[in-house]
C-alpha cells in the first residue's frame, strides 16, 4: 500500500483485515508530538471512522536525545527526514519541520517522485511554492493536504472545497494570526502600547522571539495566498498581497476606535474586483456591531461570502497542539478513506491565472490620527489638503488643548480611491504643524463583500 490517491482508495472489505494507512512524521515540535498525541489517543475511533487503522510507523527530528511531548515508543527514528520518503513502511508523509525552503521542501518533493502523498502544516511552503509542488503531486498522482496550514483549528479549506463548493465566493476575510489578535485584545484590555504587550506575549510563550512574521503581517499573508486560491480557484499569487502589520498601531488609536464604534484587528481580506483579485493584509477598524469584532485573544476567525449561502463565520483556535493535529490528522483520516481532492479546489489547468488588484483602487473610508500642534489654522490646513484631493472628510475629533504643543487630532473620510487619501495624507505629513508620521487605518464596514 502507498500514499497514491489511487491505491489509498481500494481497501479491504472486511475492516477486521483492513490494511492500516502506515504515516511517518518529519518533525516533533509543538504540532508532531501533538499529532503522534492524537493518533495514539484516538486510535480506535480513528479506525472505526476511517474503516482501518491510521498508524505511525516512523518519525524523523533534528535531536534524537530531547525529550519528546509524545510517547515515541516502538516507532522507528530516522536521523535523515528523507528516509521517510523512501521508507517502504510509510504510506504517507507527514512535514512538520516548518520553514519555505530547505529540509521541509526537500522531504516533500522526495516523496512526491517516491509516489506518496503529503500531509503538511506549512503555509510558507505553501505559499511559496504551492503551485510547483501542486504541479508535481498531480503528475505524480499523489495528494498534499494542508488543511493545517491556514487558521489551525478550524476546517475553512474543507469548508471551501467542500461545503460551500456549490457557491461563487465572492469574498473571504479573516483573523488569521493569534499573535496579533491577542496583542490588539490586551492592548485595548489594558490601554497599555504595542511594545510592553509584545514583551509581555513573549514571555508567555504567544510571540516568537522573533516576533516580525507575526506581527508585520508576513503569516497571515501566507494564509491569505492559500485562501484566496482555494476560495476563487486562481493561481497562488503570495507577491500579490498588500501586507502591513500592527507595529504603528498605538493604544491612542484603540482608544479612539473605540470611541467611534470600532475595534482594531489585523485581518486579511480577499475578493475579486473589476482590477484582478485584491488581497491585504492590514490592520481594520471594524464596527462593533459586527461578529467579528469580538474574536479576541488568540482565537481566529474566517468569514466566508458565498453567492448562494449568504456570509458564514467559523471561529477557533488557529495555533497550538491540540488544534492544528486535529487539522493534520482530518487530512490523514480523508487519505485513509481514499479522499482526495484537488489541491485547490479544481484541475490545475483549470485554475485562472489572475492579476493583482492594486492597493491604491481600494475604495473605503478612513481613519487618520496625527500628532498636531496646537495653534491657529492647523486644522484649516489639514482640511484644506483633504479638499485638494477630493477627500471628503465625516468627522475631526480634537480632545486635548495644550497651546503651543502637540496634540491628538483624529479625522475620519467618507469612502474615497486609495491612492487620494495616500496623496493627502503624505502632504499632510509635510505640514510644519505635524509632529510625526500620521497613523492611517482604513476602516472596513464588512456589510456586503469581503471590504468596505
Ligand atoms: N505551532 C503551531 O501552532 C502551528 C500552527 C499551524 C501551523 N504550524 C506549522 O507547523 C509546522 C511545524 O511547526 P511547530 O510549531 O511544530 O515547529 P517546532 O515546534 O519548531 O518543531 C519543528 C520540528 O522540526 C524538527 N526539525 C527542524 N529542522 C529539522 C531537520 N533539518 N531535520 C529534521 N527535523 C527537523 C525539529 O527537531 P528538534 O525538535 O529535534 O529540534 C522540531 O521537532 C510549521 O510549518 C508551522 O508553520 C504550526
Amino acid at each position: 500500500m502507498t500514499g497514491r490517491i489511487a491505491s489509498v482508495a481500494a481497501r479491504p472489505a472486511s475492516r477486521s483485515q483492513a490494511a492500516p494507512l502506515k504515516v511517518g512524521v518529519a518533525g516533533l515540535g509543538t504540532v508532531g508530538a501533538g499529532v503522534v498525541r492524537l493518533l495514539r489517543s484516538n486510535a480506535e475511533l480513528l479506525t472505526r471512522r476511517c474503516g482501518r487503522p491510521v498508524q505511525v510507523t516512523a518519525v524523523s527530528a533534528r535531536d534524537r536525545a530531547r525529550r519528546r511531548d509524545c510517547d515515541l515508543t516502538g516507532l522507528r527514528w530516522c536521523e535523515d527526514p528523507l528516509a521517510l520518503a523512501a521508507d517502504a513502511d510509510v504510506d504517507v508523509v507527514v512535514e512538520l519541520i516548518g520553514g519555505a525552503e530547505g529540509p521541509a521542501k526537500k522531504l516533500i518533493e522526495a516523496a512526491i517522485v517516491a509516489g506518496k502523498s503529503v500531509v503538511t502544516a506549512n503555509k510558507a511552503l505553501i505559499a511559496h511554492h504551492g503551485m510547483a509542488l501542486a504541479r508535481a503531486a498531480e503528475a505524480a498522482g499523489v495528494a498534499i493536504a494542508f488543511e493545517a496550514a491556514v487558521a489551525g483549528g478550524i476546517p475553512i479549506v474543507k469548508n471551501l472545497r467542500e461545503g460551500l463548493a456549490a457557491n461563487r465566493i465572492q469574498g473571504i476575510y479573516g483573523i488569521l494570526n493569534g499573535t496579533c489578535n491577542y496583542i490588539l485584545t490586551e492592548m485595548r484590555r489594558t490601554k497599555r502600547d504595542f511594545t510592553a504587550v509584545l514583551a509581555e506575549a513573549q514571555r508567555l510563550g504567544y510571540a516568537e522571539a522573533d516576533p516580525s512574521f507575526d506581527v508585520d503581517g508576513i503569516d497571515a499573508a501566507h494564509k491569505l495566498a492559500i485562501l484566496a486560491s482555494v476560495a476563487f480557484g486562481c493561481e497562488i499569487d503570495f507577491a500579490g498581497v498588500h501586507v502591513e502589520g500592527i507595529r504603528h498601531v498605538s493604544a491612542l488609536d484603540i482608544t479612539f476606535a473605540e470611541e467611534l464604534g470600532y475595534r482594531i484587528k489585523l485581518l486579511g481580506l480577499a475578493r475579486p474586483t473589476p482590477h484582478g483579485i485584491e488581497q491585504r493584509v492590514h490592520a481594520c477598524m471594524v464596527p462593533l456591531s459586527t461578529p467579528i469584532a469580538h474574536v479576541e485573544g488568540v482565537f481566529n476567525a474566517v468569514v466566508t461570502e458565498g453567492d448562494f449561502v449568504g456570509q458564514s463565520m467559523a471561529e477557533g483556535r488557529g495555533a497550538g497542539a491540540g488544534p492544528t493535529a486535529s487539522a493534520v490528522v482530518s487530512d490523514l483520516m480523508d487519505l485513509a478513506r481514499g479522499r482526495a481532492l484537488p489541491m485547490f479546489g479544481l484541475p490545475l489547468a483549470d485554475l485562472a491565472k489572475l492579476p493583482a488588484a492594486p492597493i491604491g483602487r481600494r475604495v473605503g473610508a478612513y481613519y487618520v490620527r496625527l500628532m498636531v500642534v496646537d495653534r491657529p489654522g492647523v486644522i484649516a490646513d489639514v482640511a484644506g489638503t483633504l479638499r485638494d484631493e477630493q477627500v471628503s472628510m465625516e468627522a475631526m475629533i480634537q480632545r486635548a488643548r495644550a497651546p503651543g504643543e502637540p496634540v491628538p487630532v483624529v479625522l475620519t473620510t467618507h469612502e474615497t480611491e486609495e491612492a487620494a487619501m495616500r496623496r493627502a495624507v503624505d502632504r499632510i505629513a509635510r505640514l510644519d504643524a505635524v509632529t510625526e508620521p500620521p497613523c492611517m487605518i482604513r476602516i472596513e464596514t464588512l456589510e456586503t463583500g469581503a471590504a468596505g
